[in-house]
């Protein structure tokens, strides 16, 4: 059997948990916006056609923040086409995804979806097919109260309040050969950098997202960065990361160590960041906008639709996952929550139906996938510092990054309530892991703190899916193992072999 020891000190802060670390995204994209969020003839939807089980499940995930509308979908769109009376808006073809694009959705319409649900909208611009006209007049028919063109055409078309928009993605993965309008870092940083300058000159509360890397795997990762940021340091504020996993060559254990590569991803940023923040004598930092991760098994499921079609939504990117991707998900939010002094926004990709953790039925059922549960409970219980831990771990071989942690974890506590979450994850693929949480730093050695909750999301069968007929099987179950002798410094868990937990504990608060 495994051991391993985590230390959980208040002292370990690392930043305030960040709301926006629970974003995701809507593109418009297979059925992501149309049958996915977007449903008229549903039972549930509302008088603009928005799925009422869809705002439900959003809010029960504990989404933040939503990005929209693309994605690679955002590189050839025209936003003029999807405002004003939907009977009189063009159909396009959306050259990303070779589908036909009905803009029955647009930016009013989701700005209504996302005051609905809850959430704060995070706009891209087209920065691939278009520039800084179109970036400032969507900004000025978004964030402008009256008295122009655009904001009066706003309030014509029935919104009279701006949206007040704050963060704006300048473009998306420009760095990409498949991005319609690719650039070289020289050429984008210096379209970003005047867009943005024109756009703070209309609002310059903005915060903004400068593209970088669409994965760590590019050949020009670092100095596309570094070449970005020289020409857009001081006009941005965050430079995106994007970054997919998925299982390859039946190598399990490889892929449950995919926090790895997102630590040195984010790791390589910051110090590339920061090396531009020396050379050009800023003090302000650049942070991090994560705003694409999760798993998605490229070379599984259909990215574009069957040859010479131009479907309107048609069924794209709808994987299906398993426990084992779940893990990964868990995981990875506990990389992004221990980078929280650098990360301060990131969306999971994506949010309905196109890899994504609720799936809908065309006009029918809703379900949770597996991946849904660690999300929705790290949203939830993450409250108040985050906590770096001490961990004292056995190490595995992996073929992609050599010996690594069996065990990876993060801890958050909440000073005024005395509210403290572990999120831990054990890679073993065979072996259980007792995990013993060393909590003497909190009350008087321990006195005081109290187990709330245990839950642990794992199978014999990591491949096991969710399915939309039972989404209710395979789900975080308390953990019996726990052991805490009133009084101890020390809680023993055992984690099961690829497995997902959260421990909840009550320490005395310690905050006015
Ligand atoms: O999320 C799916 C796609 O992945 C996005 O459109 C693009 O930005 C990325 O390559």
């Amino acid at each position: 059997m495994n051991t391993a020891t985590i230390v959980i000190d208040p002292a370990f802060s690392v930043s305030p948990v960040r709301r926006r670390t629970f974003g995701s995204f809507v593109e418009h994209l297979g059925r992501c916006v149309y049958t996915g969020i977007h449903d008229p003839g549903h039972p549930t939807a509302d008088a603009d056609g928005f799925r009422g089980d869809v705002v439900e499940l959003t809010r029960e995930l504990g989404i933040s923040t939503v990005r929209y509308p693309g994605g690679n979908f955002v590189s050839g769109y025209r936003w003029e086409d999807a405002i004003g009376p939907v009977d009189q808006r063009p159909a396009r073809l959306d050259l990303a995804w070779h589908s036909t694009e009905p803009n029955t959705v647009g930016v009013d319409e989701f700005m209504r979806w996302a005051a609905k649900a809850g959430v704060e909208p995070m706009m891209a611009v087209n920065l691939g097919t278009r520039g800084v006209q179109e970036a400032l007049d969507l900004l000025e028919y978004c964030n402008v109260e009256s008295g122009t063109y655009w904001s009066d055409l706003r309030r014509a078309h029935g919104t009279e309040k701006p949206h007040a928009v704050r963060m704006w993605c300048l473009g998306n993965e420009m760095d990409g050969p498949w991005q319609i309008g690719h650039k070289t870092a020289q050429e984008y940083g210096r379209l970003a950098a005047e867009t943005a300058r024109a756009m703070r000159m209309i609002d310059p509360g903005l915060e903004l997202v400068a593209c970088g890397s669409s994965s760590s795997a590019m050949p020009t990762f670092g100095s596309w960065e570094a070449t970005v940021l020289a020409e857009t340091y001081e006009h941005v504020d965050l430079i995106s990361a994007h970054a997919y996993y998925y299982e390859t060559d039946g190598d399990l254990a490889s892929f449950l160590a995919s926090a790895v590569n997102m630590d040195r991803f984010i790791e390589d940023v910051v110090a590339t960041a920061d090396a531009v923040r020396a050379a050009q004598g800023h003090t302000k930092r650049i942070n991090i906008s994560f705003d694409e991760w999760n798993v998605w098994y490229q070379e599984a499921t259909p990215s574009v639709p069957p040859k010479d079609t131009w479907p309107v939504a048609p069924v794209l990117l709808e994987d299906h996952y398993n426990v084992a991707d779940a893990v990964v998900v868990g995981n990875l939010l506990i990389s992004l929550l221990r980078h929280s002094d650098r990360v301060q926004a990131a969306s999971l990709a994506q949010l309905v139906n196109v890899i994504a953790p609720i799936m809908t039925e065309p006009g029918g059922r809703i379900w949770r996938q597996t991946t849904f549960h660690p999300f929705a409970l790290t949203s939830r219980y993450a409250v108040g510092e985050v906590l770096r831990v001490e961990l004292a771990t056995p190490t595995y071989e992996t073929t992609r990054y050599g010996q690594t942690p069996v065990v990876d974890a993060v801890a958050t506590h909440d000073a005024a309530t005395g509210a403290v979450a572990v999120f831990a994850v054990n890679r073993s693929l065979a072996e259980p892991t007792v995990v013993e949480l060393d909590v003497r730093a909190f009350g008087a050695q321990g006195e005081g703190v109290e187990v709330v909750e245990v839950l642990t999301l794992a199978n014999p069968d990591p491949y096991a899916r969710a399915t939309v007929d039972d989404d209710t099987s395979l789900v975080p179950v308390p953990n019996a193992s726990v052991e805490h002798a009133a009084g101890g410094h020390t809680v023993r868990v055992e984690l099961p072999p690829v497995s997902w937990t959260m421990v909840r504990l009550a320490v005395p608060p310690t905050a006015g």
